[in-house]
C-alpha cells in the first residue's frame, strides 16, 4: 500500500483536512492540497505533503498536477475532489458573477483537473476519481439554490464519466455527505456576505434566520456526523476491489435519496420545504 498516491482538494479545514491525514495513517501518499500558502505550510508543518492548488485558476491545476506527476515518477493512483462551498442566498438573490463563482469552484475547476488526471490513469489502466457531492446534489433544499445546482451538476458529470470510462480501470465515485462539522458554515457566511444584499431583499426575514444558523457554533442540523465518517467511505471507495457508484455519508442522505425515489414532487417538496426551515434555518 505504500506506493499509492492521492491527490485531495482543499485540505486547509474540515472533510479534506481529516480524510488526508486519515490516508496517510493507512499508507497513502497524500499530496494535500490547499489554495492559501499559509495552510500549506501548516499542512506541510503537520507531516502532510502539501502544495498550492486554486480551483478558480487553470495555471494553478496545471502547476499542481505536474508537481505532483514529477515527484511520483508519473503516477497517480487516486483523486479525491473534495474542495468547494455553499453560497446561500434565495434564486432570485442570485446574481451571475455569484453563480458564476459558485460553478467556477465546484465544478469547472473540478472537472479542468479531474480531465488533466484522466490521461494519467488511462496510462496505468487504473485508477480512482471520488467527488465530494451532498445530499444537496440529490434533493434541493430552499435558500441553497447556487450551491444545489453546482451539486448536481457535479452529479451528472461523475455519472457520465463512469459511464464512459467504464472498462478502463477507472472507478468514478460520488461520496454524498448531509451536515458534516467542518468550517462549511463559516465559509457559507462569508459568501453571503459578499453576494447577497439582505436589506434589499424580500427575503429579508429568512435571511436574518438564516444568517443565525450559520453563525451557530457546533452543530446546526439534526444527524450531523464529524468529517470522520466521509473518511470511513472513503477508504471504502479507494481501497475496495468493488467501489460503489455512490456513498451517503449520514442519515438524512439515505432517507432524502428514499423518498426522492418514493414521493411525488409535491409530497417530496413539502418535505424539502420544511426539513430546508422554509428558509429560516
Ligand atoms: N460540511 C457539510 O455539511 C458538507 C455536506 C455535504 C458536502 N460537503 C462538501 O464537502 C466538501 C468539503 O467541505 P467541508 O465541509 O470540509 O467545508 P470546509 O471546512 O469549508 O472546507 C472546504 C475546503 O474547500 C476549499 N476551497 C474553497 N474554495 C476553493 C478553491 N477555489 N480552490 C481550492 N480549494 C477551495 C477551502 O479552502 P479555504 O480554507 O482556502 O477556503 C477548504 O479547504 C465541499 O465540497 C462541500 O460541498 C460538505
Amino acid at each position: 500500500m505504500n506506493d499509492r498516491s492521492v491527490l485531495i482538494t482543499g485540505c486547509s479545514s474540515g472533510i479534506g483536512e481529516r480524510v488526508a491525514l486519515g490516508l496517510k495513517e493507512r499508507g497513502w501518499r497524500v499530496f494535500a492540497t490547499a489554495r492559501q500558502a499559509v495552510d500549506v505550510a501548516r499542512l506541510q508543518a503537520g507531516g502532510l505533503e502539501s502544495l498550492p492548488l486554486d480551483l478558480r485558476d487553470s495555471a494553478s491545476i496545471r502547476s499542481a498536477v505536474d508537481s505532483v506527476l514529477e515527484r511520483t515518477g508519473g503516477c497517480l493512483d487516486a483523486l479525491f475532489n473534495n474542495a468547494g462551498y455553499g453560497q446561500p442566498g434565495a434564486v432570485e438573490d442570485i446574481s451571475r458573477v455569484a453563480l458564476r463563482e459558485q460553478f467556477e469552484t465546484n465544478v469547472f475547476g473540478v472537472q479542468e483537473l479531474t480531465s488533466r488526471v484522466i490521461p494519467v490513469m488511462r496510462q496505468q489502466g487504473a485508477g480512482r476519481i471520488l467527488y465530494n457531492s451532498s445530499v444537496l446534489g440529490l434533493v434541493a433544499f430552499p435558500y441553497r439554490g447556487a450551491y444545489v445546482a453546482s451539486k448536481f451538476a457535479l452529479e451528472g458529470l461523475a455519472d457520465t464519466l463512469r459511464l464512459e470510462l467504464a472498462g478502463t480501470g477507472i472507478h468514478v465515485c460520488l461520496i454524498e455527505p448531509g451536515p458534516i462539522l467542518s468550517r462549511f458554515r463559516d465559509n457559507a457566511h462569508a459568501a453571503y456576505g459578499r453576494h447577497v444584499d439582505a436589506a434589499t431583499s424580500l427575503h429579508r426575514a429568512q435571511y436574518e434566520a438564516m444568517e443565525a444558523r450559520l453563525l451557530k457554533r457546533g452543530p446546526a442540523a439534526p444527524f450531523t456526523q464529524p468529517p470522520e465518517a466521509v473518511l470511513q467511505r472513503v477508504i471504502h471507495a479507494l481501497e475496495s476491489p468493488r467501489p460503489q457508484a455512490r456513498y451517503p455519508v449520514t442519515f438524512p442522505t439515505y432517507l432524502f435519496a428514499a423518498l426522492r425515489r418514493l414521493l411525488p414532487t409535491r409530497a417530496l417538496d413539502a418535505i424539502l420545504r420544511r426539513a430546508g426551515g422554509e428558509g429560516r434555518r
